[in-house]
């Protein structure tokens, strides 16, 4: 639909977690002329559940180099090198400079960092807020600093599609805007720069520790607007979320790594610590490997969920360190003070996303992509715990300097978006905001934790025959279901699910967060390469 109003900008960030509003905020810093929308409040996003921390090497003894190499590994042999090497070189100052925005981290009894351990880490190497807050303590701070320096932001505003000029760069975006009073409706911000940073897409699966707005937003608007997207097979499955039954849906709770990092065991219904032997480093494994063993052993005893015993921590330690998980599990009526805490794997973090270079930029000009919506090589097959939100303020600052730096060599261009097309029958047909229940179990079932040539050729009937669907529903006006947040976040939901699928299914191999039933080793020889692609825009 053509835009009913439209804002000016030199860039446009396009969402509000800790990659969001960094970037924001050092392009303002930068004398930018600076637009943050979001789809629902500023502090909605995935962000503000984190509970680990923050890795980063701060710690005495620590170095980017040791950083480096736990990340090496957990990527499972897919991360690229020089990406990793800026994540943990510019890491710590980057921290730094989070501090002081606002930041306030847990400190020990001297006033150092108070820095925790977690999976696949050799060290103690996370900092964390409020005991298990750590994103709400970031997500607070930051949303504070954008107030307090006057960014220009639109709230609940769902993005839909990438502008560009008659030459395909980058001119803006548009928006369907709900309740903002004079920005309300579709509507645009026209902007050389746009920065993706719309967060993951853990709301493809049925459950997931992604709040609702999850919803692949970002990558699907990359693969309309012809930018390449990597590595979309790599679905994190954070091995340790409260089980709330077989068939619970939405956001679950999660049970931070860092639980297990001041020692929690995982055991079965026999009480036995079945991670022992089949690693090091036993329950604290990188997540891939641990999620597999809780998967191989509840399948050997065909349990639902296996248990996280930290009841020898006590109440003091729990109400202390641990303060929300200990409310989420007594609000489900389980106390882990005194028993332990049933858990099971749930979809937790895309590692792959719209591919960008060292400086943030995608393989569209003018178009730039960080935090989870981006796959900058950091996490290669699987994600070392933690380094999510650090890949956030990174890349967000490292995009912050390019606008900045180009608009110094280049000055900004204002650029004149060319219409948006009106084709008699869309290309795009919006899905019912139903189908969103039909994609999630499609996607638990077909392209879950473990997969196979069979289950994922199923999904792909399944995802197909929604969009067939789809399409036939078009009537001969071309009407689509009714525009709104819902019926985006489905037609979104259907496109990432569909690459992701595809990608899952050429992989013939099990690597790192990509588990096949059917090939269940890792073959470097094939398969030490990335899923690369790139839609054709007339035929998304
Ligand atoms: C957790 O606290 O276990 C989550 C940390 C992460 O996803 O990196």
């Amino acid at each position: 639909p053509a835009p009913g109003w439209a804002l000016t900008a030199d860039v446009v960030v396009v969402g509000s977690g800790v990659a969001g509003l960094t970037a924001a905020l050092r392009c303002e810093a930068a004398g930018l002329r600076t637009v943050v929308v979001t789809k629902a409040r500023l502090d909605d996003g995935s962000t503000r559940w984190a509970q680990g921390g923050i890795a980063a090497a701060l710690g005495e003894g620590d170095t980017p180099e040791q950083h480096l190499d736990d990340t090496l590994v957990a990527g499972a042999g897919l991360c690229d090198e020089d990406a990793v090497r800026i994540l943990v070189t510019e890491g710590p100052d980057a921290v730094r400079r989070l501090i002081e925005t606002g930041a306030h981290f847990d400190e020990s009894t001297e006033g150092e960092l108070a820095l925790a351990r977690e999976g696949g880490h050799h060290r103690r190497r996370i900092a964390h807020a409020g005991g298990d807050a750590t994103g709400a303590e970031i997500s607070r701070a930051l949303v504070e600093a954008v107030r307090a320096r006057g960014l220009r932001t639109v709230e609940n505003a769902l993005v839909l599609d990438l502008l560009t000029d008659s030459d395909g760069r980058t001119a803006g975006v548009t928006l369907h805007v709900m309740g903002e009073g004079q920005h309300d409706g579709v509507g645009a911000v026209h902007a050389p720069n746009v920065v993706l940073a719309t967060g993951g897409m853990g709301q493809v699966f049925s459950a997931t520790t992604n709040p609702s707005v999850s919803t692949g937003d970002g990558v699907a608007l990359a693969l309309r607007a012809g930018a390449e997207v990597s590595d979309l097979e790599f679905v994190q499955f954070h091995p340790t979320v409260l089980f709330l039954g077989p068939d619970a849906e939405g956001q679950q709770p999660l049970v931070s790594e860092a639980v297990r990092g001041e020692g929690a065991h995982l055991v079965d219904a026999d009480g036995v610590r079945f991670m022992v032997g089949q690693h090091e480093l036993a329950e604290l494994a990188p997540r891939d490997i641990v999620a597999k063993g809780i998967m191989r052993r509840m399948q050997e005893q065909d349990a639902e969920h296996m248990y996280l015993d930290a009841r020898h921590f006590g109440a003091d330690m729990w109400e202390h360190r641990f303060p929300t998980i200990l409310a989420a599990c007594r609000a489900h009526g389980i106390d882990p003070v005194t028993e332990p805490v049933p858990v099971a794997p749930a979809a937790h973090y895309a590692s792959g996303g719209v591919r960008t270079d060292a400086r943030g930029r995608t393989t569209v000009p003018g178009l730039y992509a960080c935090g989870e919506v981006a796959c900058t090589g950091v996490h290669g097959a699987n994600r070392l715990a933690s380094n999510s939100l650090l890949e956030g303020l990174v890349y967000a600052e490292r995009i912050a300097a390019d606008i900045a730096r180009s608009r110094s060599e280049n000055g900004l261009h204002a650029r004149v978006p060319v219409p948006v097309p009106h084709p008699e029958k869309p290309a795009h047909p919006l899905l019912a905001p139903e189908a969103r229940f039909a994609i999630q179990r499609i996607m638990t079932e077909g392209a879950g934790v473990l997969r196979s040539a069979e289950s994922l050729a199923t999904a792909t009937g399944r995802l197909q025959q929604l969009h067939t669907d789809a399409r036939d529903a078009l009537d001969e006006n071309g009407k689509t279901s009714e525009p709104g947040v819902d019926t985006w976040e489905a037609t979104n939901l259907l496109c990432v699910a569909r690459v992701l699928v595809a990608a899952a299914r050429l992989r013939e191999e099990t690597r790192g967060c990509h588990w096949r039933l059917d090939h269940a080793d890792r073959d470097d020889a094939d398969w030490r390469r990335h899923i690369v692609v790139r839609l054709n825009p007339d035929r998304t």
